[in-house]
């Protein structure tokens, strides 16, 4: 059975759970990526959507194209500092366009969006 959350759940700017993927809705287009930040692991589908169409993780702000799975802006913080840290922030962002989230297609099936194997 695919991992899949219901369409009605997903409107545009959303982002929800589907078995170890978090689901996205940019307004665009679906997608779905791995849930563990590369930062520290935060769960990305407590996240949310920017402006921009990108996931933002809920805890330090890093950013994520959800086409390529690649961190396009770092983290704002770690542990539990939420701020500046540009020198850190870079760093982390250029492991994370190194070591990129998983990607998958989302596509509306029925009632369903449903993440392809
Ligand atoms: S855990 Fe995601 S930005 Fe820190």
């Amino acid at each position: 059975m695919p991992d899949s959350v219901p369409a009605a759940d997903l409107p545009p700017g959303a982002v929800r759970r589907a078995g170890p993927w978090a689901v996205v809705n940019t307004g665009d287009r679906l997608a779905a990526v791995s849930r563990r930040c590369r930062h520290q692991l935060a769960d990305l589908s407590d996240g949310h959507v920017d402006a921009e169409g990108c996931l933002v993780c809920p805890w330090h702000q890093a950013r994520y194209d959800t086409s390529t799975g690649e961190m396009v802006s770092g983290p704002r913080g770690f542990l539990g500092y939420h701020g500046p840290a540009p020198g850190y922030s870079g760093l982390v962002k250029r492991f994370g366009q190194v070591l990129r989230l998983r990607v998958r297609r989302a596509v509306r099936r029925g009632p369903d969006v449903v993440v392809e194997p």
